[in-house]
């Protein structure tokens, strides 16, 4: 029971603060750039989202790699499509709108040099 004394004042504190969150929506954004609920993004589009190799190998054709694309001039009309589709190589993921829009907003913010 004592222990409820100790955590309620940052309850009241949390209560008192609805809209202050503890991390930023750019913390949030690369957070879930980072661990989505499933495969990294980074794993694929680099940690930016400026593409990366995947996997080289050969075949009969010679040298072939596989690439996760840059995203970083993608909408976020396409980004949301993109993450809520199957692909061959992508996997679908289960984020809601908002979160694809974190994820979205934190690229935007990371490339903005990139993008000007
Ligand atoms: C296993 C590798 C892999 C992972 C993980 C991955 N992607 Fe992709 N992604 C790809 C590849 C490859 C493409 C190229 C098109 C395809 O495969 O359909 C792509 C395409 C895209 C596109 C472009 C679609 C278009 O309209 O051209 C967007 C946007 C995208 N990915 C966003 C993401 C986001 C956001 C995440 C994390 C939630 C993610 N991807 C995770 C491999 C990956």
């Amino acid at each position: 029971m004592k222990i409820l004394w100790l955590l309620l004042p940052l309850l009241l504190w949390s209560e008192e603060n609805p809209t202050e969150s503890f991390i930023s929506d750019y913390e949030y954004g690369e957070m879930l750039y980072n661990n989505p609920r499933g495969v990294s993004c980074a794993e694929c589009h680099g940690t930016s989202g400026e593409g990366k190799t995947i996997i080289q190998y050969q075949d009969i054709h010679g040298k072939e790699e596989l690439r996760g694309s840059d995203i970083r001039k993608k909408s976020l009309m396409e980004m949301i499509r993109a993450v809520n589709s199957y692909h061959k190589v992508m996997p679908r993921y289960y984020l809601s709108d908002d979160e694809v829009k974190m994820i979205y907003n934190y690229l935007q913010k990371k490339n903005k040099h990139y993008l000007k």
